[in-house]
């Protein structure tokens, strides 16, 4: 066995295992080579026949010629598994070279996001944010508000009752937390009251029974029909980034007195639109100054304190701000519709 002769055994071997085309004959080969009485073994057997000389280049030679197929076939044997890899890939349509799906990003909803408008235009106003439960007592969502057991507003108010009982309901607006917070903070005071409300009505495009209002209390010492006026004046400047001309209303509601409606000039026409119903009027809030009997149930004087109140329909604002014209879309949670305020 020459120097020659096992180069060649080597270059053959491995043309052999690279032009392998499955796992089973490059186990064959592996035999053929390496197993027992197989080419190498026959080389190693002949060694003691051999002249002293050349036994140890023989060996070694044998065993290089061992290791050169073994690599031979680790390597074949990849390539293989990346083949049937991308073959199975292909049938699948997986096609790597293609550039990966867009990522989709996430969007705040749109009602936090007229949430956290106004709640930044009224803490520069020096508002407080508050936040009451959802669950509440009869006594806080009608009977503190004026509104007792017998009293015909409590009509307004489709609601969804909890339990036994009647005493417990979902809160049907955001007023009870003005009683909580007349509880709770020493006057002057000013706050608002973002949240969910709920009423037991049939839902269509323009009532859901989960919506969003935002409550507004201001207590203090000669607190007047003008700085209500005022405070919503300002707060529509910064809504709408300009001047927009209000008007009040009478309206009825009985924790309020006087009570009103207030309306602003519509922010998207002169002449009228579909969004003013062609009257250049939108609908603002409903607003008053807080009625005693309130103040009262909250443990402020009336002799000493007056205050003013006001209930935006925030699902209404966000409506208006983003045009959208059924209110059941705010909450049905249809990714469709969300994604457009990426
Ligand atoms: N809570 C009333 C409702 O949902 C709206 C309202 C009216 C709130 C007058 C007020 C107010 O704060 O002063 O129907």
């Amino acid at each position: 066995m020459k120097a020659e002769d096992l180069d060649r055994l080597q270059a053959e071997a491995c043309d052999a295992v690279r032009a392998g085309a499955t796992k089973d004959e490059l186990r064959r080969i592996e035999r053929e080579h390496l197993g027992k009485g197989g080419v190498v073994a026959d080389i190693l057997a002949s060694i003691p026949s051999l002249e002293p000389a050349e036994r140890r280049a023989v060996g070694q030679g044998a065993n290089r010629l061992k290791q050169a197929i073994l690599a031979a076939i680790e390597a074949r044997e990849n390539e293989l598994d990346a083949e049937a890899l991308a073959a199975e890939r292909k049938a699948e349509g997986f096609d790597a070279s293609l550039p990966p799906p867009a990522l989709e990003r996430g969007a705040l909803h749109p009602v936090t996001r007229v949430t956290r408008e106004l709640e930044d235009i009224f803490t520069s106003m020096g508002y407080r944010v508050l936040d009451g439960p959802e669950v509440e007592l009869d006594y806080y969502n009608f009977e503190a508000l004026n509104i007792p057991k017998d009293h015909p507003a409590r009509e307004m108010y489709d609601t969804f009752w909890c339990g036994e009982g009647e005493n417990l309901l979902l809160r049907t607006h955001t007023s009870p937390v003005q009683i909580r917070a007349l509880q709770k903070l020493e006057p002057p005071f000013r706050a608002i009251v973002p949240g969910r409300c709920f009423r037991n009505e049939t839902v269509d495009a323009s009532h859901e029974h989960t919506f969003h209002q935002m409550e507004g209390l201001v207590v203090g010492e000669d607190i007047t029909v003008g700085h209500l006026i005022g405070t919503m004046k300002t707060f529509l400047r910064e809504l709408f980034q300009r001047d927009l001309e209000v008007r009040l209303r009478p309206g009825y509601f009985p924790f309020v007195e006087p009570g009103f409606e207030l309306d602003a000039r519509c922010p998207f026409c002169e002449q009228g639109c579909s969004v003013c119903k062609r009257t250049t009027w939108i609908e603002l809030c409903p607003c008053g100054m807080v009625h005693p009997a309130v103040l009262r149930h909250g443990g402020v004087d009336p002799e000493r304190y007056t205050g003013f109140a006001f209930g935006l329909g925030l699902s209404r604002l966000v409506m208006l701000r983003y045009r959208i014209d059924d209110i059941r879309q705010i909450m049905a949670g249809d990714v469709r519709f969300l994604e457009q305020f990426a």
